[in-house]
């Protein structure tokens, strides 16, 4: 290995858990994963920690309504983040949550360093507020018209019809969300952290960290337009850490969520005697540090994060890797189009290998967003995975197996074409580095595809009829088995499960990404085994069906077992009739004989509403019938029908009528 090692602490951003894992959160955990497995295969010294973020008003509101602990919410949708993370392959050093004693203790001790250097003040602020609800309203829990265009409904931040930003106190008529009252404008005073002041030194940190140029061309544009100091306190009732002096006042989520990262790292550092905290992010730090994002969350770490680290006496991130956003068939997520995937949906019907290979061929180091085509997935993933890779080693293995005791050739056949595999080490490697992971895929296929031609053109089987070519046949198989192993450690960030299992079939311990340049010569392996099955369009299918959105009704009928369907529905010939005669049964307490129009003919009918109706009031009278119910023979007469009426019986019951302009014969539907 050319490089010497490095020290290296990477996270991803710290998820909301206050809903289900998505597909579109698996592009950033997934890209990260790669990129960490990549740098450990290297032989670098590289750590992976996360957490949950658990703080803010969205999650204190949710627990509300659901009647439960914003702590028990949290630690609900924890278990389901890293369960799904675990099944996904992502390999977290250590996982964490922001409502923790150890971010609470570096939160503390953050302010007050910010206190100290004054560059936390306090100011007096008006906002709007829920009288109803007693609290302080976010700006996304204020809606109204917009002040520009005049659509209804908007934010209280922004319009989503002409795009124009603004305050809550801007929009006319405003309403608070939570109790649908007039918000009234209410003084409290907050903390400032003064953002203002670090222009300088974040342009500075902007060149030393060699941002995408994407990233850099929106920072020129937030300085341009004057960075402003940043709210970081919030009044109770509130979710969060309370700053320390106060009594209802409490850290913005987004103050502590990123400390969060160095919480983690804190709490793994109490189980690693080797990792100090200092050295990782006392300020004069040379280990590498690295922070995946998606491009929702830029401002926050690459303005008022590195601004914090520096102004509370902390070492700054080397970088920040941001990437875009996750479309599914061209468009956003979407509930009724079963195209809002959880996690767990796609692990129910599908093999998360194949998502983690189908999102690195996609990935590149831009924010440019990335498409889940579903078409594409079967297609890419059948024809590279399966069909390319996978099928290299098992048109060779059999005859290694069955003619040389699964012993592997002492040499290659053709030295100079696994030469070229193993030069191409370094283009992947430097691939990889750069999160250019499309292009790493397309080398390895480019590799893959041209064992097959090795293998087609050579034809082991066609030899190995022939007993004087005996030696050929092992020292080609030989040769496709060791250009199928190179592939497979080039893969092996991406895909671990499938790379596991191709090492096992060659029986080794362990690999390093150098393995991959020095061929496999002379040892056993084992029979092999499928390492993939093809995928079948119909689980995507089946997915994307589990995954259109389910309504409560839907729910409350899936706990029933009379549902019916609209043909059952529609086998009921429910008829306009008008009541033409009512009157009354001799010798039968209860019921009315009704004469009825039905259009085009009369009909007999026995009901239950004496007690309800006078008969002369009934004629006249549009009802609705059940028109093919087969008559009933009763004690006074045969009935022909059945009027419909509500209600639970004696002096309650209400026929069914129709308004004005129903004739009699008309279908109801
Ligand atoms: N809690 C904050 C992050 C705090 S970091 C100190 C947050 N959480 S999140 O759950 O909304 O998102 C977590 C990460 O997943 C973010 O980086 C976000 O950009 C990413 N994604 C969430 N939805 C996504 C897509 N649909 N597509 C791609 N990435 C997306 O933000
Ligand atoms: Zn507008």
């Amino acid at each position: 290995m050319s490089d010497a090692p490095r020290t290296i602490l990477v996270t991803s951003a710290l998820p909301y858990v206050n809903g289900s894992p998505h597909m579109g959160h698996m592009v950033e955990y997934i890209q990260t994963d790669i990129w960490v497995r990549f740098q450990k295969l290297r032989g670098h010294d590289c750590i992976y920690v996360c957490a949950s973020d658990a703080h803010g008003t969205p999650i204190m509101l949710k627990a509300r309504e659901l009647g439960i602990t914003p702590e028990a919410l949290t630690e609900g949708y924890t278990k389901e983040f890293v369960d799904d993370f675990g099944d996904f392959g992502i390999e977290f050093d250590n996982y964490h949550t922001t409502h923790s004693p150890e971010n609470e203790e570096l939160v503390g001790r953050m302010f007050a360093a910010l206190r100290e250097t004054g560059d936390i003040y306090t100011r007096t602020i008006e906002q709007a507020y829920d009288e109803k609800e007693a609290m302080f309203l976010p700006d996304r829990f204020v809606r109204g018209t917009c002040p520009r265009c005049k659509s209804a409904d908007q934010y209280g931040d922004a319009c989503e019809v002409c795009g124009s930003t603004y305050t809550p106190e801007d929009l006319i008529d405003p309403v608070s969300v939570l109790s649908g009252t007039t918000p009234v404008r209410r003084e409290s005073e907050h903390y400032f952290f003064r953002l203002s002041e670090y222009e300088g030194r974040l342009r500075e940190w902007m060149r030393e960290a060699t941002l995408d140029r994407n990233v850099v061309a929106k920072l020129e544009e937030w300085f341009a337009a004057g960075l402003q100091d940043w709210d970081i306190s919030r009044d109770a009732p509130y979710f969060g850490f309370r700053i320390p002096g106060t009594e209802d006042k409490y850290f913005y989520v987004w103050l502590d969520a990123p400390v969060g990262y160095l919480a983690s790292f804190r709490h793994l550092c109490e189980r690693r005697d080797d990792l100090d905290f200092d050295e990782y992010f006392g300020a004069g730090s040379d280990t590498e540090l690295y922070h995946f994002i998606g491009k929702d969350i830029m401002y926050f770490h690459t303005l008022f994060w590195p601004a914090v680290l520096q102004g509370a006496g902390y070492r700054r991130p080397t970088s920040v890797f941001c990437h875009g956003f996750l479309t599914v068939n061209g468009q956003k997520m979407s509930k009724s189009r079963g195209t809002f995937i959880k996690a767990r949906t796609y692990l129910d019907n599908l093999n998360p290998e194949f998502l983690r290979y189908y999102y690195a061929a996609k990935l590149g180091p831009t924010i440019e967003d990335i498409d889940l085509n579903l078409d594409d997935f079967v297609a890419r993933v059948n024809s590279d995975l399966v069909g390319k890779l996978v099928n290299i080693a098992s048109r060779c293995s059999g005859f290694i197996t069955k003619r040389f005791e699964g012993r592997l050739a002492g040499a290659l056949a053709d030295a100079s074409l696994f030469a070229e595999f193993a030069a191409a080490s370094e283009p992947i490697a430097a691939h990889y580095e750069n999160r250019e992971y499309s292009k790493a895929m397309r080398l390895v296929m480019a590799l893959a595809d041209k064992a097959n031609r090795y293998i087609d053109e050579h034809k082991p089987w066609v030899m190995a009829k022939d007993e004087g070519r005996r030696d050929d046949v092992q020292l080609v198989c030989t040769q496709g088995i060791n250009m199928f192993r190179s592939l497979m450690i080039y893969l092996a960030p991406v895909i671990p499960a499938v790379a596991a299992g191709a090492r096992e079939f060659l029986r080794e311990d362990g690999w390093r990404w150098s393995d991959a340049a020095a061929p496999r010569l002379g040892a056993a392996i084992d029979p092999f085994r499928p390492l993939l099955a093809r995928v079948d369009p119909n689980e995507v299918e089946r997915m994307v069906e589990q995954s259109k959105e389910s309504t409560p009704v839907a729910e409350e009928n899936a706990e029933r077992s009379d549902v019916i369907d609209i043909d059952d529905f529609a086998r009921i010939d429910l008829r306009i009739a008008k009541i033409d005669k009512a009157e009354p049964v001799e010798g039968a307490d209860k019921l009315l004989a009704l004469t009825l129009d039905v259009g085009g003919g009369r009909r007999r009918v026995f009901a239950g509403i004496k007690a309800a109706y006078d008969p002369e009031s009934l004629v006249g009278r549009h009802v609705v019938v059940v028109a093919n119910l087969a008559p009933r023979k009763m004690r006074f007469g045969v009935s022909e029908g059945m009027v419909l009426a509500a209600g639970p019986g004696g002096s309650d019951v209400f026929l069914l009528s129709a308004d004005d302009g129903a004739t009699p014969g008309m279908r109801v539907t």
